[in-house]
C-alpha cells in the first residue's frame, strides 16, 4: 500500500536527480574522455538513488524546497557511485557486475576504475562547495558533515573493517559496528544535509530524524546481505551469492535468514516511532523505511 504511494515520488526524485547528475558530471567528449566516459557510466547507470530519495523526503519532513537538497543529493550520490565503483574492484569485494552490467573496472580497466572513483568524490566535495542554493555558512557545514561520513569516521572506515572482517567470525556488536559505518553513515547523511540546511530544526527533531536515519541506514545493509542470499543475480543487477563466496561478516552469516529479517523488521520499526511527533510530510520518509526492508533488488 506505502509502496504504490512511494513509487510515483521515486520516479520523482529519480528524473530529477538524474538531470542534475548528467549536469554535474563532465562531459563524455571531453579530455580525458575514457576518465570522464568512465565517471559517467559509473553514475548514470540503473541505480535506486535511494540516498537522493532519502534527502528529498527529508526536505519534505522539514518544509525545505527541493531547490535546497539538489546539491547535497547529487553529492551523495556521486560519493554512493564512487565507493560502489572502489567497492568492486579486484583489491576490495572482486566483482564483476553492478547494476546489471560490468562493472567499472571491467568496462573500463582498473586504473580508470581507481581514478573515476577518485574524481567523483572530489567532484562531489565540488558540487557542495559551489551550490548557490546555500548561504555560505551553510555550504561548508554541509561539506564537513559528508567529509565526515564519506571518511574514515564513516564509509571509508566501515569498508576497512569490512575488508578485515572476511573469513572471521564477529559478534553482533562487531558486525553492526561495520554496517553502520560502511552503509549507514551516508544514508544518515542523506537525512542530516536536508535538516542542517534548514538552519532552524530543533535539537528534538533533529535527533528523531537522526534515529530514524541510523535505523534505516542499518536495515538498508541487512535486506543488502539478505538480497545477496536471496535475490536473482539478473534482479538485484550484481552476482547474488558473491558474499558467501568472500566469507564476508553479513547479518544472515551470523544469525541465519529469519533472525536477520526480524532484526531489519525491528529496526523499520524503531525508525517509523520515531517520527510519531512528525506530520504528513513525513510520510515519504514512512513509505521509504518499509521500502528499504520490502525490496527486491
Ligand atoms: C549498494 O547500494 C551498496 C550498499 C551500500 C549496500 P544500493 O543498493 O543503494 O545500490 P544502487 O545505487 O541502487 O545501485
Ligand atoms: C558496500 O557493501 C558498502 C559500500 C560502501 C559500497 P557491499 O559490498 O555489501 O555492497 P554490494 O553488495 O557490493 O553492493
Ligand atoms: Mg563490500
Ligand atoms: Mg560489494
Ligand atoms: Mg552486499
Amino acid at each position: 500500500m506505502s509502496q504504490d504511494r512511494l513509487r510515483p515520488l521515486m520516479a520523482q526524485c529519480r528524473e530529477r536527480i538524474e538531470a542534475v547528475l548528467a549536469q554535474v558530471l563532465p562531459a563524455a567528449d571531453a579530455e580525458p574522455r575514457r576518465l570522464h566516459q568512465a565517471m559517467r557510466y559509473a553514475v548514470l547507470g540503473a541505480g535506486k538513488r535511494v540516498r537522493p530519495l532519502l534527502a528529498y523526503a527529508a526536505a519534505n519532513a522539514v518544509g525545505l524546497p527541493w531547490d535546497r537538497v539538489d546539491a547535497p543529493a547529487a553529492a551523495l550520490e556521486l560519493i554512493h557511485a564512487y565507493s560502489l565503483v572502489h567497492d568492486d574492484l579486484p583489491a576490495m569485494d572482486d566483482d564483476d557486475l553492478r547494476r546489471g552490467r560490468p562493472t567499472c573496472h571491467k568496462a573500463f580497466d582498473e586504473a580508470t576504475a581507481i581514478l573515476a572513483g577518485d574524481a567523483l568524490q572530489t567532484l562531489a566535495f565540488a558540487v557542495l562547495a559551489e551550490d548557490e542554493q546555500s548561504d555560505p555558512m551553510t555550504r561548508i557545514r554541509m561539506v564537513a558533515v559528508l567529509a565526515e561520513a564519506a571518511g574514515a569516521p564513516g564509509m571509508v572506515g566501515g569498508q576497512a573493517l569490512d575488508l578485515m572482517a572476511e573469513g572471521r567470525q564477529l559478534d553482533l556488536d562487531a558486525l553492526k559496528n561495520i554496517h553502520r559505518h560502511k552503509t549507514g553513515a551516508l544514508i544518515r547523511a542523506a537525512v542530516k544535509l536536508p535538516a542542517l540546511a534548514t538552519g532552524q530544526l530543533s535539537p528534538v527533531r533533529t535527533g528523531a530524524l537522526d534515529h530514524y536515519a541510523q535505523c534505516v541506514g542499518l536495515a538498508f545493509q541487512i535486506q543488502d546481505d539478505l538480497l545477496d542470499v536471496e535475490g536473482d543475480t539478473a534482479v538485484i543487477g550484481k552476482t547474488s551469492g558473491a558474499d558467501a563466496a568472500h566469507q564476508k561478516a553479513t547479518y544472515p552469516s551470523l544469525l541465519g535468514l529469519d533472525e536477520a529479517h526480524a532484526a531489519a523488521l525491528d529496526l523499520v520499526d524503531s525508525a517509523l516511532g520515531a517520527l510519531a511527533d512528525f506530520d504528513a510530510g513525513a510520510d515519504p520518509l514512512r513509505w521509504i523505511a518499509s521500502y528499504i526492508i520490502d525490496r527486491d533488488r
